[in-house]
């Protein structure tokens, strides 16, 4: 038998399956007190890794872009070689200054006021399906509403035809499930491990998104249009164009980024809604800002559970020294829960006033690109409802990914009732 030291998990963060039932609060609780940077042994030949689970220090690694690199691996926990991670490579896997290049390229796509352009048409969609759905009885709402809406927005921010929005879901569905077995795809069984290995995502649903990739990019070269990927094709960085893993890597990951998160937010806050009718009434009641009621659904849901970084060099953090080429994983659902930094971290308030939360990462040069178009939906979506729905009552499944990296809903059965 194993003894654990102080310093250790324990339970293993990175087994998917422990996710299933929601993030595990009560470990993540005693750990911010206990161990705040602590060494999670894993068993199946990975190396181990240090989970940093209270809020300052998760700020201060993220800041710290020379010692804690994202050169490698940032959204797995696992271990990968240089041939992997720079095939894989995205804009989440690089450094200053390249990474500032990068992330310039598209930057005025996702502005506050490029973003505002996409307000009416967001609502508009946003409308006819609430209007569909309230006073209808139970319904599925993740099919019906919340994947709906972001892939919508993406495609229309994008430039990607509508009719393309089912395949767009299933690939994202793929390669965000797959230790999940309701998402289970043979054309895994295609590849070799090392091949996947290659692959974003570990992934061959990857590969299919590339083909539409290709197909925007030829097009969009002979018809340019005001669309992120006309930005995609004419961009010089270093004085070039993107190559082409760059560019199939920077298309996928807006892709996949700005889809499943978002449709994961908008599950959990109107599964809290639900759970909590008196927000909900404070909410419809005026007086708490969108924006607020935002803030707190997206601390909340915490869609993303951790990002990691590489140490460049020794360090010490919350009490221990990491050593060169460790992993460090930076726990932003525990950093939302850290009873330092917020008043009763464990309760849904949709007017709380000090709300600094790390949904989209916090005090780094990756803080999310797509912020504002995922506030946007979200502050579109409360604000159409309040309009329409009194009460929104769960009816059955509360059904959650496995997955020790996405907080995702795979379904969820609502009713709305009209006001
Ligand atoms: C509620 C929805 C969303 C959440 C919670 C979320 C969360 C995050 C997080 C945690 C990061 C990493 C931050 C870090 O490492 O410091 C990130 C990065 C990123 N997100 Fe989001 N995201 C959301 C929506 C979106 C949308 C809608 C898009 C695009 C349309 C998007 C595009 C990106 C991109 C491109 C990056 C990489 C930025 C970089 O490395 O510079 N995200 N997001």
């Amino acid at each position: 038998m194993t003894t654990l030291t102080a310093h250790e998990t324990r339970i293993d963060l990175s087994d998917a399956a422990l996710w299933q039932d929601g993030p595990p609060h009560d470990e993540f609780a005693r750990l911010r007190a206990e161990a705040p940077v602590a060494w999670n042994q894993r068993h199946d030949g990975h190396r181990g890794f240090w989970a940093v689970t209270r809020y300052d220090d998760i700020v201060a690694v993220s800041r710290d872009t020379e010692t804690y690199s994202s050169r490698n691996g940032v959204i797995s926990l696992d271990d990968f070689d240089d041939a992997q991670n720079d095939k894989r490579r995205t804009l989440l896997e690089m450094d200053p200054p390249q990474h500032g290049k990068m992330r310039m390229l598209t930057l005025p796509g996702f502005t506050r006021r490029g973003v505002g352009a996409l307000e009416q048409d967001v609502r508009s969609r946003v409308s006819a399906l609430l209007d569909r759905l309230t006073g209808a009885g139970s319904f599925e709402a993740v099919e019906t509403l919340t994947k709906q809406v972001p892939i919508i927005t993406l495609c229309s921010l994008l430039g990607i035809p509508m009719d393309r929005t089912a395949d767009l879901i299933r690939w994202s569905d793929m390669l965000i499930g797959s230790d999940d077995p309701d998402f289970v795809d043979p054309i895994v069984d295609h590849y070799t491990e090392a091949e996947r290995r290659m692959m974003p995502f570990g992934h061959p649903a990857a590969l299919q998104a590339f083909e539409m990739g290709r197909e925007l990019a030829a097009d969009r070269r002979a018809n340019p249009r005001e669309d992120v990927v006309t930005m995609l094709v004419q961009a010089q960085v270093d004085g070039r164009p993107l190559t082409e893993d760059e560019y199939l890597n920077y298309f996928l990951m807006l892709v996949v980024a700005g889809n499943e998160t978002t449709r994961h937010t908008m599950s959990h806050g109107l599964r809290a809604l639900a759970d909590h009718p008196e927000e909900w009434e404070r909410f419809r009641a005026g007086g708490v800002k969108s924006q607020t009621a935002v803030d707190e659904i997206l601390r909340r849901a915490s869609p993303v559970h951790f990002v990691r970084r590489i140490a460049t060099r020794e360090a010490e953090l919350g009490g221990v020294t990491i050593a060169r080429g460790d992993k460090v994983a930076m726990y932003f659902a525990s950093g939302n829960r850290d009873e330092a930094q917020f008043d009763g971290p464990e309760r849904f308030d949709i007017a709380r006033a000090q709300n600094a939360h790390m949904a989209f990462g916090k005090g780094g040069p990756h803080f999310c690109l797509g912020n504002y178009v995922a506030q946007l939906q979200l502050r579109v979506l409360i604000e159409e409802l309040a309009m329409r729905v009194a009460r929104i009552e769960t009816t059955g499944r509360v059904n959650i990914l496995r997955s020790n990296h996405i907080h995702g809903v795979k379904a969820l059965d609502l009713a709305f009732h009209s006001a």
